[in-house]
């Protein structure tokens, strides 16, 4: 949805990111007995390592000190907040949210706090909720996470999933600006593909102990899963073009949802980028899922590549179907 009104918007004040200490590579996972090669990872997914929370570490936890570094980055006290909002599939507990355990250990209390649950998509989401709080003039300075331990619900015995996967956090506090910021936001989602990309445990739905790695277990068809996002991608992509009246050649970088190298290229191609416009964190952090997109615009931004008045295209996919954009005047 494009924004008719541009009199308030959401502009990014500050990033910040987190990732666990532990680093896995794919030779680790060889080591660990998964039926898998380095060559076989690299070639089909661009993912050389990823980042592992240790025991006790909690999504929580690695939000909070993403949130801590975009606070300071952005120059902004956490007393200062007025919306928190965490894209998460991983929370710490089925509730309280956590957002507002994030809240907590920002020793702070009274704005809303509330968590998105959109699977890989959390973040593109959150930001969307946030900017429509900023837009609307119901919030003034935001903090908007995308928190991940998805690790902790794979199956290491499943080597279609498992070498995907890693941990890790961004953040950003977002504040009105009255010139620019945001420039629209588009979401989609088609729940008729649950079945391609799902954890099938739940509280509702009922936990099945009887089960191996019940309640753990991320499930995937894997090639559907890449054929539908790429489709998915290039229409969104190029709807947040056309929002704005704008050509492909004014962006200055995309900052892709990092699940796969294939997938990033096929969009980099659609938008006849080449590859050096494109932030890349995949080979690192394998797919944070939430916190794919907040990880890397953090890089990017920390690296000096991503400057003040650029435009940039950030983009996600993930379970549900759930997809989106946001076109953002950096
Ligand atoms: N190591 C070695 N072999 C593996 C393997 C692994 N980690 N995972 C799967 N294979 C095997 C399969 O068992 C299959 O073997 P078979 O032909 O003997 O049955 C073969 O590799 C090809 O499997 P396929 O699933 O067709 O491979 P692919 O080219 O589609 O690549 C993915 C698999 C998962 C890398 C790819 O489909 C993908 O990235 N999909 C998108 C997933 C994604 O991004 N999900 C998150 C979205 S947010």
């Amino acid at each position: 949805m494009i924004h008719t009104d541009n009199r308030i918007f959401a502009r990014i004040a500050g990033t910040g990111s987190y990732l666990p200490q532990q680093i896995l590579t794919n030779e680790d996972l060889v080591k660990r007995g998964v039926d898998t090669s380095d060559e076989w990872i690299v070639s089909r997914t661009g993912i050389r390592q990823r980042h592992i929370a240790a025991a006790g570490e909690l999504t929580s936890d690695l939000g909070y000190q993403a949130a801590l570094r975009a606070l300071e980055a952005a120059g902004v006290s956490a007393d200062e907040i007025d919306l928190i909002v965490v894209g998460t599939t991983t929370p710490d507990l089925i509730f309280p949210s956590t957002a507002t355990i994030i809240q907590r250990k920002l020793g702070v209390a009274g704005c809303p706090a509330f968590d998105v649950n959109a699977a890989c998509s959390g973040f593109v989401y959150a930001l969307t909720v946030a900017d429509k709080f900023i837009r609307s003039g119901a919030s003034r300075t935001a903090l908007v996470i995308g928190a991940e331990t998805l690790t902790r619900m794979l199956d290491w015995n499943d080597r279609n999933t498992c070498v995907l996967f890693g941990d890790g956090a961004g953040a950003v506090v977002l504040k009105a600006d009255d010139s620019t910021g945001i420039l629209s936001t588009h979401m989609h989602a088609d729940g008729g593909k649950k079945d391609l990309l799902w954890n099938p445990v739940g509280v509702s739905a009922g936990f099945k102990p009887d089960e191996p790695n019940a309640g753990v277990r991320v499930m995937m068809a894997g090639n559907d899963v890449f054929k539908y996002a790429v489709k998915a991608l290039d229409a969104v992509v190029d709807e947040a073009l056309v929002a704005n009246g704008l050509d492909k050649t004014a962006l200055d970088w995309l900052v892709p949802h990092q699940a796969n190298l294939r997938i990033i290229e096929a969009t980099a191609k659609r938008l006849d980028m080449s590859m050096e416009r494109v932030i890349i964190t995949v080979d690192k952090h394998g797919n944070t899922s939430s916190g794919s997109v907040p990880l890397a615009l953090d890089e990017a931004v920390r690296s000096g590549k991503v400057q003040r008045g650029q435009l940039i295209l950030l983009e996600a996919f993930g379970g549900g179907f759930a997809w989106g954009s946001a076109l953002i005047r950096y």
